[in-house]
């Protein structure tokens, strides 16, 4: 299953995607790892010999055009699947639409529970007990796409935003990792043009 995987920041999910797919853990090629800004991730793929692109929002006129551009940049590789891993930017329903049911998210909380660009934040000030992380699929609506996977994880009563996105994240590498290698085997095992294990 060929990936192009998008990231923002640090790149701890898209670390576990490649120490999973080196462990033999994970049938997947990251053909590249694409940002809207550089970025700590980038530096991790590099580090890992996968292509890298930058597509920032700054460079375009607007944001209709910064869409094409990415859009244009991520099909170039032919993936199977577009990873959100830490993504920060919301694309258009053209982008969604060009990979049908083929983007994949993952998100800071049990969608549909505190979408948005706070969930750990909306989740401490709304005093829940129990978050988690969400892996879904990407349609026009930001964070509501169909389940894949979802794990708990508790809140401690004396818990930063720092230290709960932390523990969430530890969890969410996890998920985003088992969902890829189901994902995978779901892909391999249907299309006759994919290498089987
Ligand atoms: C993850 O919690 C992701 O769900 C959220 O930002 C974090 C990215 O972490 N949108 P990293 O860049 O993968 O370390």
């Amino acid at each position: 299953m060929r990936l192009v995987v998008l990231v923002s920041g640090s790149g701890t999910n898209l670390q576990a995607m490649i120490d999973a797919l080196h462990q033999g853990d994970v049938e997947v090629d990251i053909a590249a790892v694409g940002a809207d800004l550089e970025c700590a991730g980038l530096d991790r793929a590099r580090a890992a010999g996968i292509d890298t692109f930058v597509v920032p929002l700054s460079e375009y006129p607007d944001r209709e055009q910064w869409n094409r551009a990415l859009q244009r940049r991520v099909a170039s590789y032919h993936p199977d699947r577009v990873v959100f891993a830490g993504f920060m930017r919301i694309v258009d329903a053209e982008f969604v639409s060009v990979f049908p049911g083929r983007i994949i998210n993952t998100h800071p909380s049990l969608l549909p529970s505190f979408p948005g660009a706070h969930a750990v934040r909306d989740a401490l000030a709304y005093g829940v007990k129990v978050t988690g992380a969400t892996v879904h699929e990407v349609v026009a609506d930001v964070d509501a796409g169909p389940i894949l996977a979802q794990v708990a994880v508790p809140v401690a009563e004396d818990d930063a935003e720092a230290v709960l996105h932390e523990r969430i994240k530890s969890a969410e590498r996890t998920l985003l990792v088992n969902a890829l290698a189901k994902l995978s085997w779901d892909v391999t095992s249907t299309d006759p043009d994919l290498p089987r294990s």
